[in-house]
């Protein structure tokens, strides 16, 4: 049953080892994810057997080549991300008002916001009851990872202060809410298969880096490609008024041509038409690329961190990981 990784990996003997990690991880999740009380286990399990692409398990799995990847804990961890990010999943689309999620109805539009609320902590507690099974260390860094998540999320949701500038503010909310899980999924799988203090350093800052470029590179998803390819509903953002990467570039354009964009940029985009219309301006507009070219930057910073391992194979899948984040969005 060993299903393609979503990462093209050039040694055969690693990939293969990567599969068959990514189908125990599979069961492993169908197991945790279970309740006494049989709707509970439907709702939970809804999103997660609707597919998803695993990246934090996979990133947490290729960490822990830098020691010994059977080691005690590994499979865990890699489980214990991937539950976190599932219950953020269900609250996000709450606070998102979506209505589809990995090509599924999401969990709100299929039963309601309460459903949707209260199953995302049910994962949030099967999430963190694994956790305890590693120890005070890894409950601690797990505690640390949420409190960012959720900091970052409410950031987003109040938007920038009157003083704050508003792409620092952006970034500040893009490395809480995504980049801190992806940090952590990098530096579990390096810490539990005993790799040294300082290889960890390198994937947790590693990590926290490929983590901004794949919610940049998300974002400019979000604009640029269609429902078959995202599995979501493009253009969420706009209609939630919350301001991304390339937005917040085309709005810094004086080009005159560009008042309609910054006219419609400035309103409500809650009706449909003027959704439609801003987002067929924003596809066309050349603040995509430079979005693009922002987060070919911040990939190639982090395969500068990975400079800390040995070369060999892991470091250059780590590489082709980072690529891959800031590819997703070309
Ligand atoms: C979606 O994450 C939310 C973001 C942080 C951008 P993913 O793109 O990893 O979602 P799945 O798990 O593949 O559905
Ligand atoms: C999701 O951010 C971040 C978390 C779930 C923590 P978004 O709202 O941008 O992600 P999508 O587009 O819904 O997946
Ligand atoms: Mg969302
Ligand atoms: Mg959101």
């Amino acid at each position: 049953m060993t299903s393609p990784l979503a990462l093209p990996v050039l040694d055969a003997a690693l990939e293969a080892r990567l599969s068959a990690r990514m189908d125990e991880l599979e069961l492993a999740l169908h197991d945790h994810v279970a309740s006494e009380a049989p709707f509970v286990t439907e709702a939970a399990r809804h999103l997660m057997e609707a597919g998803g692409k695993r990246f934090r398990p996979l990133l947490c799995f290729l960490a822990a080549e830098t020691g010994d990847p059977s080691a005690h804990g590994v499979l865990t961890a890699a489980c214990v991300v991937e539950l976190t990010h599932l219950a953020s999943l269900y609250h996000d689309d709450v606070m998102d008002e979506a209505d589809l999620r990995r090509g599924a109805e999401s969990a709100n539009a299929r039963w309601d916001n309460h459903v949707a609320i209260l199953t995302g902590d049910f994962l949030f507690s099967k999430s963190s009851e694994l956790t305890a099974s590693l120890g005070a260390e890894a409950v601690r860094i797990q505690a640390r990872t949420f409190t960012r998540l959720v900091e970052g999320q409410i950031l987003e949701t109040l938007g920038p202060g009157p003083d704050d500038d508003a792409l620092e503010h952006y970034l500040r909310v893009v490395a809480g809410k995504t980049g801190s899980l992806i940090a952590t999924s990098a530096r579990y799988g390096a810490m539990f298969a005993g790799a040294s203090d300082e290889v960890v350093d390198a994937l947790t800052s590693y990590g926290e880096k490929v983590g901004v470029a794949f919610q940049l590179s998300d974002d400019i998803l979000d604009i640029a490609s269609d429902s078959e390819e995202s599995g979501k509903t493009p253009g969420t953002d706009l209609r939630e008024g919350v301001p991304t990467l390339p937005v917040l570039i085309a709005r810094k354009s004086e080009d005159p041509a560009d008042a309609r964009l910054l006219e419609l940029l400035a309103g409500d985009l809650g009706d449909d038409d003027l959704h439609a219309e801003a987002l067929g301006l924003l596809r066309k507009h050349p603040a995509l690329a430079a979005a693009r070219d922002y987060v070919a930057s911040e990939a190639a910073e982090a395969k500068r961190l990975l400079r800390a391992l040995p070369e060999g194979s892991v470091r250059t899948a780590l590489e082709t990981f980072a690529d891959v984040v800031a590819d997703r969005s070309t």
